[in-house]
């Protein structure tokens, strides 16, 4: 009976042990999420070429539209009707939020793109 009793108290300190362990762990992930916030104002030079240099260029370069190319994307994505209001269904943002192109930019990344597209869409 004793012995029982001991068995008991060894598993639910564990327990209790592993719980801390996977609430610590929870709380460094919801940490490591970025958060955007929408009133900052998204640069285009310093914020959104650099997503598509990263991630978009090897396919859209002078050959497949929208160009993407730094120097050549502003003017491809304004005068190609990419970026018009209202922003969620404007064909850059459809596009990086379905299909094929779904999972090229994270989620804040996407959202950066949307604040930008929402601010305007400027040359800044
Ligand atoms: C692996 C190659 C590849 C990569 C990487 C890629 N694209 Fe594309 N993109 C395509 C192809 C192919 C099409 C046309 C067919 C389709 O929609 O899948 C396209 C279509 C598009 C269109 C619609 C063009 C139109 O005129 O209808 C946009 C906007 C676009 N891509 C933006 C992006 C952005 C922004 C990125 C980076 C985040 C990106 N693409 C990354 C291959 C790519």
């Amino acid at each position: 009976m004793k012995s029982t009793r001991k068995t008991i108290g060894t598993c639910l300190s564990l327990l209790s042990v592993l719980l801390i362990f996977l609430t610590a762990s929870c709380e460094d992930y919801r940490y490591k999420v970025e958060e955007v916030d929408p009133d900052a104002v998204v640069s285009f030079d310093t914020v959104i070429q650099p997503l598509f240099t990263s991630n978009c260029i090897s396919c859209h370069g002078a050959i497949r539209n929208p160009d993407l190319r730094q120097g050549k994307s502003y003017e491809s994505l304004t005068k190609g009707g990419y970026v018009t209001l209202p922003a969620g269904t404007s064909k850059l943002y459809s596009t990086i939020t379905s299909g094929s192109h779904i999972s090229y930019l994270d989620d804040p990344e996407k959202l950066k793109v949307l604040y930008w597209i929402e601010q305007g869409a400027q040359d800044n």
